[in-house]
């Protein structure tokens, strides 16, 4: 397939997994339909202004008549939808949002892309659906039974079904995608990595939730973008494939490594009050990608961590410009209660 739409290519994974796509394969139409919410920023695609293979499109994934214009005008062939609210605190103060762009903004996609007979859809989605793990509790499967936790892991677990009903109902040819925490270079730093990284060059304490025993199990982005690729290339029609980073760290651990990192030390840390319904512990076990397409991860935390603060110390400016405005309200009324 050539002319690929890629929704939420704006945002942290999708503009990586754009550049991906553009270095991995020459003979490929990049169409880059973007609503640029608070997450996208075009300042991440500024190095493709003059790429010829990648076409950017102000839109959002719930107007049908943009969609269908956009699929049939650039000949589409796949969609590969990462578009999605994704931050977990947002979702706790504001589900609807949630809703309307996970869920209904995915049917949407889905049910526009059934009409033009397109012959691929792949949804990105989260390990998040399948709830939370004890610590001697088995890694997800494929298998496990979805739980979602959060109003932000309901949704995407909404998509997922979604996705699947049009496998089943009308022969789509859909794929799903469910992988662990990712980090690296272009993450909006509300998330925990790039908000540490930041809060450590600026000397700002680093909120630590609860206990800081939680545990998430992280992937470099890039290995993300390679397992992605390789499920729309090869994936199994209407199969669910776990991508997972074999990394699994309490947050505690990581804010330390990450100080370690960035020359500071722990007096920065500052336990505040829990998440909501926060889950324990996400494992993802990976083992049908491994052995099916032959994919594993090829960073380990240690180097992709020192690679991940290298960027965001070379980047000053682009985290600078995200953590103006609008994200600063947010984020001081955030913590304004913890
Ligand atoms: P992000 O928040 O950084 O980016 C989301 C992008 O979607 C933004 O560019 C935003 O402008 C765009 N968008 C939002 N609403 C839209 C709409 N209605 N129409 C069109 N575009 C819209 O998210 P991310 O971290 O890059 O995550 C991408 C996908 O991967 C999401 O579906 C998420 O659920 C999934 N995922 C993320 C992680 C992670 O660790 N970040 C892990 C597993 C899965
Ligand atoms: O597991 C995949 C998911 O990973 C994705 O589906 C989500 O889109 C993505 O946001 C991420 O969700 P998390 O909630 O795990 O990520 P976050 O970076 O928000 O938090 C990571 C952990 O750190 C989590 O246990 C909450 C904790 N945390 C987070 C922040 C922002 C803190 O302790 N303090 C913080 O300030």
């Amino acid at each position: 397939m050539k002319n690929i739409l890629v929704t939420g290519g704006a945002g942290f994974i999708g503009a990586n997994f754009v550049k991906y796509l553009l270095r991995k394969q020459r003979d490929i139409l990049v169409v880059n339909y973007d609503a640029l919410t608070y997450a996208g920023n075009l300042e991440s695609l500024s190095d493709l202004l003059e790429e010829k293979r990648h076409i950017f499109i102000h839109g959002d994934i719930r107007d049908q008549s943009k969609i269908e214009k956009t699929l049939v005008e650039n000949q589409i062939e796949g969609v590969i939808n990462f578009a999605a609210e994704s931050h977990v605190d947002r979702s706790i103060d504001n589900p609807g949002e949630f809703i309307q762009t996970n869920v209904v903004g995915t049917l949407n996609l889905l049910a526009t892309a059934r009409k033009l007979g397109i012959k691929r859809f792949l949804q990105i989605s989260t390990d998040e659906v399948y709830g939370s793990l004890s610590s001697e509790e088995a890694a997800f499967t494929e298998d496990t039974q979805i739980r979602p936790n959060s109003p932000y892991s309901a949704s995407k677990a909404s998509a997922d079904h979604l996705v699947r009903a049009y496998h089943h109902t009308f022969g789509m040819d859909t794929l799903i995608t469910r992988c662990s925490n990712n980090y690296g270079p272009l993450q909006f730093p509300e998330k925990m990595i790039p908000l540490c990284i930041n809060n450590a060059f600026c000397g700002k304490k680093i909120p630590v939730y609860g206990d800081g025993m939680q545990i998430r199990d992280w992937l470099y982005v890039e290995d993300h973008c390679e397992a992605i690729w390789k499920v729309f290339l090869k994936g199994k029609s209407g199969e669910v494939y776990n991508i997972g980073g074999d990394n699994q760290m309490t947050n505690i651990d990581l804010v330390r490594t990450i100080l370690k990192t960035c020359g500071r030390d722990d007096s920065l840390i500052s336990f505040v009050k829990d998440r909501p319904g926060h889950d324990r512990r996400y494992a993802i076990n990976f083992s049908k990608i491994k052995k099916e397409l032959d994919w594993k991860p090829k960073h380990d935390f240690a180097s992709g961590i020192v690679s991940t603060v290298k960027w965001y110390s070379e980047n000053r400016e682009w985290l600078d410009h995200l953590t103006s405005g609008e994200y600063k309200s947010y984020y001081e009324k955030m913590y304004s209660g913890r």
